[in-house]
């Protein structure tokens, strides 16, 4: 796998179909086109940013867009915008026509031949089904669903030490990441600050949210051949080396025409 670096700003993502990315991700015959998926604070943003940095896709995050959503300074959010964040700022999903609008509204993100990184899309099984049968109108297919897993414990230590940066939205933690300056981006140099929805009260809201209407997706990737699951324990960069050897070791079965096993467990 090459390391395509990616410096793209994702603004057609984040702001929407009338702004334009700074610089488009490099065209490619095979594209990388992945969902991550695991429980909030599995490390899913983390894993997106260096695996969009190595294979020279982008992060196409809805997290990442409603939270633009709500620092755009020029813009009043929309009605299904405003109702989008106050779901969000009490842990609970979006409602499904919500995102679905929002990510339909951004196709040209999904045909990009430079591939993309889903991550915290889809969420719920309707997501999920409406994501198939437009790939399979566009004729574009998933390489893998990568499904993150760690113990309980562990999310409610990354989420509550978790600092985002304003600006670029570069993950850190306050003890496994921290930035060099207290409260300040190493990346862009932007404000970091704690995300409303990773306060305790929340957290647990969005726990169960997961259990409910997230966690069967597992069932329905593994049964169409697409899941990979990967232990999200140790350091980051422990994570994304399991995770590129087993996406290197899938890529390179299929062009052998070897028949992929229904789930691979790194
Ligand atoms: P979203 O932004 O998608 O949040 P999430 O899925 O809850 O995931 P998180 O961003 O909380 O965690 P993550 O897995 O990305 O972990 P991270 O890498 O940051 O969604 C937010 C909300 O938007 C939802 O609750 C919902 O309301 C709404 N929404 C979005 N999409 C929706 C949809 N499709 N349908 C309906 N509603 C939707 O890491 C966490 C922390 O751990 C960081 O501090 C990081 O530094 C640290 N860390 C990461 N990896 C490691 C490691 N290996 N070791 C130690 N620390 C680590």
């Amino acid at each position: 796998m090459t390391n395509a670096a990616n410096h793209n700003d994702r603004a057609a993502w984040l702001q929407g179909p009338s702004a334009k990315c700074s610089s488009l991700p490099q065209a490619k015959a095979e594209p990388w086109r992945l969902v991550l998926l695991g429980p909030p604070g599995v490390g899913k943003g983390t894993q997106a940013a260096l695996l969009t940095q190595q294979l020279g896709a982008c992060h196409l995050s809805t997290g990442d867009v409603f939270r633009a959503a709500r620092t755009q300074r020029d813009k009043a959010p929309s009605p299904a915008m405003a109702a989008a964040l106050e779901y969000m700022s009490r842990g609970e999903l979006v409602p499904d026509e919500i995102v679905w609008a929002m990510v339909r509204e951004r196709i040209t993100c999904l045909r990009c031949n430079g591939g993309y990184v889903l991550d915290g899309f889809p969420r719920t099984l309707a997501q999920a089904d409406s994501l198939r049968k437009l790939l399979e109108t566009e004729r574009l297919r998933l390489d893998a669903v990568v499904n993150y897993v760690v113990p309980a414990e562990e999310i409610i230590a990354r989420l509550s030490g978790r600092r985002t940066c304003i600006n670029c939205k570069a993950i850190f933690h306050v003890s496994s990441q921290p930035s060099k300056i207290v409260g300040v981006c190493d990346k862009c140099g932007g404000r970091l600050y704690q995300r409303e929805d990773d306060h305790p009260q929340s957290i647990s809201v969005r726990l169960q949210a997961y259990e409910r209407s997230t966690a069967p997706l597992i069932e329905f990737y593994k049964i169409r051949g697409l899941l990979v699951t990967v232990t999200a324990t140790g350091s980051p960069q422990e994570v994304f080396q399991r995770t590129l050897m087993a996406l290197d070791g899938r890529r390179k079965g299929q062009a052998k025409g070897q028949n992929i096993p229904a789930a691979i467990n790194v």
